[in-house]
């Protein structure tokens, strides 16, 4: 081959390597942001990245476009491994017409969808675009449509991991939020269906576009997003640690890594950190510390929904997805958005083969019109049908409160929980004892010289009768009750026990999820 054509070829990549040219590289660094190949690069293992559909263009020939070269066609796509392991990915490149998404930059984005599928490993998704091309219409609303179906046709099969990067408005935004977990950079990331310009026409609303649809506002207000670091190497070192716990697709096992923490680690910490008062709350995350191998923990939106804990934690080097009411934030109760939460993160546990360990201290669901009206019902249901969904190993620990329809929404043995412990500090129940003996004690409390003291003499009664973990113990529906020290040996029992379990379920279509 003549060195000509050699060169021909290296010339040409280098240029699509420049995407927008070094004038516009120049203004993606000034708003702090790397640009598409720099993002692979730190994501990727060193050199392992290989760029595919290279010299894709367009071919719009609308408003001038047909003048216009669009390196990469805005976006980089391919494959290559993270700490070994096989990772598909596209990173739009805003130095190229703004990232715009038009027929051909979907078409690359397409390719790579399904060639993850095909071979089952992660796809991931880095966003930073202007949204559908304005000059190619509805060729660029197809692209969008396209990705949209494979965004569905891929989830459960593979993980979908979502990395905004700068603006992803109008249309767009929903590529992200049919993927698995959506990851944003404090002040650099924006999401929104319609932009303040817009808002402001038609509502009237002043809002900036950081209030309307930056990082914060995802992960604490709208629980859209999982994840919020402060810069993109921190949010790429976030996705790395996330891949970890996660198996390439849903006929694997997510990996197994050696534990440097002992498996029959007795912590005497447990026995006192329930507190004696049923009313004082403390921290749930120091228990998942106390359990998790090296204390690491995951917390997956962390922001959102405080009153429920979500994560992963690993237990004897394997994955575990962690479900844990937060008694310091509402009492730990359950509402609407803890409901979400909690379905949400247990289907994608249940999709990829990550078993569910449960924690219960729950005092029952939110009260108030906010939450009927709101439909707590309907929000509520999701969790009781994801864990009845959900066949993966299911580890329960009841610590304190487990009342009413709150008590078998978390996991319990009705919604087919494998293994049910509690400690001795459990109350199950159809209600508190205070609420309970305002109710079934009414008249004797009523009819009492002194009402306070009937009140709570009838309150020490009902607990002491009822809300102890030994009648649900007497009837099978918790397995053991456990001093607390031993929590970690018995888990990890539990899920060596339950490793190999197969549990199937009707063939259907699909189930009819309530949303
Ligand atoms: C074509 C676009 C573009 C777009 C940006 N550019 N967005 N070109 N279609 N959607 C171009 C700009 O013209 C500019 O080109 C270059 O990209 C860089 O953009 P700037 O505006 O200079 O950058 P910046 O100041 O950082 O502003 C970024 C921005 C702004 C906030 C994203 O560009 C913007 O508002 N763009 C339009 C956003 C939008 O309304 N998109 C449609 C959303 S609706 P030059 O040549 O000047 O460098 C949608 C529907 C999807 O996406 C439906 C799916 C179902």
């Amino acid at each position: 081959m003549s060195i000509d054509r050699l060169e021909e070829l290296r010339n040409l990549k280098k240029k699509v390597k420049l995407g927008g040219g070094e004038k516009s590289i120049e203004k993606q660094h000034a708003k702090g942001k790397l640009t598409a190949r720099e993002r692979i690069e730190k994501l990727m293992d060193e050199g392992s990245f290989i760029e595919v559909d290279t010299f894709v263009e367009h071919r719009c020939t609308n408003f001038g476009m047909e003048k216009k070269k669009t390196s990469g066609e805005g976006v980089v796509t391919g494959y290559g491994t993270v700490d070994g392991r096989l990772v598909y990915v596209f990173a739009q490149d805003f130095t190229v017409i703004g990232g715009s998404l038009g027929e051909m930059h979907a078409a690359k984005i397409t390719k790579v969808q399904e060639m993850a599928m095909k071979v089952g490993a992660p796809i991931i998704g880095i966003n930073d675009s202007g949204g559908a091309r304005i000059q190619e219409g509805v060729d660029a609303l197809s692209g969008y449509g396209d990705i949209f179906f494979n965004n569905t046709i891929a989830s459960g099969v593979i993980p979908q991991i979502s990395v905004i990067m700068g603006p992803c408005a109008g249309g767009a935004v929903y590529s992200p939020a049919l993927t698995d977990f959506i990851f944003m950079v404090d002040n650099i990331s924006k999401m929104f269906i319609t932009g303040p310009q817009v808002i402001k026409t038609v509502t009237g609303e002043e809002v900036s576009a950081e209030e309307l649809g930056g990082a914060m506002t995802h992960n604490s207000t709208s629980g859209v997003a999982h994840f919020v670091d402060n810069s993109e190497e921190e949010t790429i070192e976030k996705i790395k640690l996330l891949l970890s716990f996660l198996p390439s697709n849903n006929l694997e096992d997510a990996p197994i890594f050696d534990s440097q923490d002992e498996i029959n680690r007795i912590d005497e910490k447990l026995n006192e950190i329930v507190p004696d008062n049923p009313n004082r709350p403390y921290d749930i995350k120091d228990i998942i510390y106390t359990l998790a191998d090296g204390g690491e923990f995951l917390e997956v939106q962390p922001y959102y929904a405080q009153n429920i804990v979500t994560g992963f934690i690993r237990l004897n080097g394997r994955s575990v997805g962690i479900v844990a009411n937060q008694p310091k934030v509402l009492a730990g109760c359950l509402d609407i958005n803890a409901s979400d939460k909690a379905a949400r993160f247990i289907r994608t546990c249940d999709s990829f083969n990550i078993p569910l360990l449960t924690l219960v201290d729950v005092p029952g669901f939110l009260p108030g019109t906010g939450q009927e009206y709101g439909g707590i019902i309907r929000h509520g249901a999701k969790m009781l049908y994801a864990y009845s969904e959900a066949t993966v190993p299911k580890v329960t620990v009841i610590l304190r409160k487990a009342y009413g329809g709150a008590y078998i929404a978390m996991c319990s043995r009705h919604l087919k929980a494998d293994l049910v412990l509690a400690w001795p500090t459990s109350e199950i129940a159809v209600m508190g004892p205070e609420g309970a003996a305002n109710i079934i004690f009414r008249k004797e409390i009523k009819n009492a010289d002194d009402a306070v003291q009937m009140r709570g003499k009838k309150i020490k009664e009902y607990r002491d009768t009822i809300a102890n973990p030994y009648i649900a113990a007497s009837r099978g529906y918790v397995d053991d009750v456990i001093e607390p020290q031993l929590t970690r040996p018995r888990i990890i029992s539990a899920f060596d026990m339950l490793s190999s379990k197969r549990e199937d379920r009707p063939a259907k279509k699909h189930g009819n999820l309530p949303l």
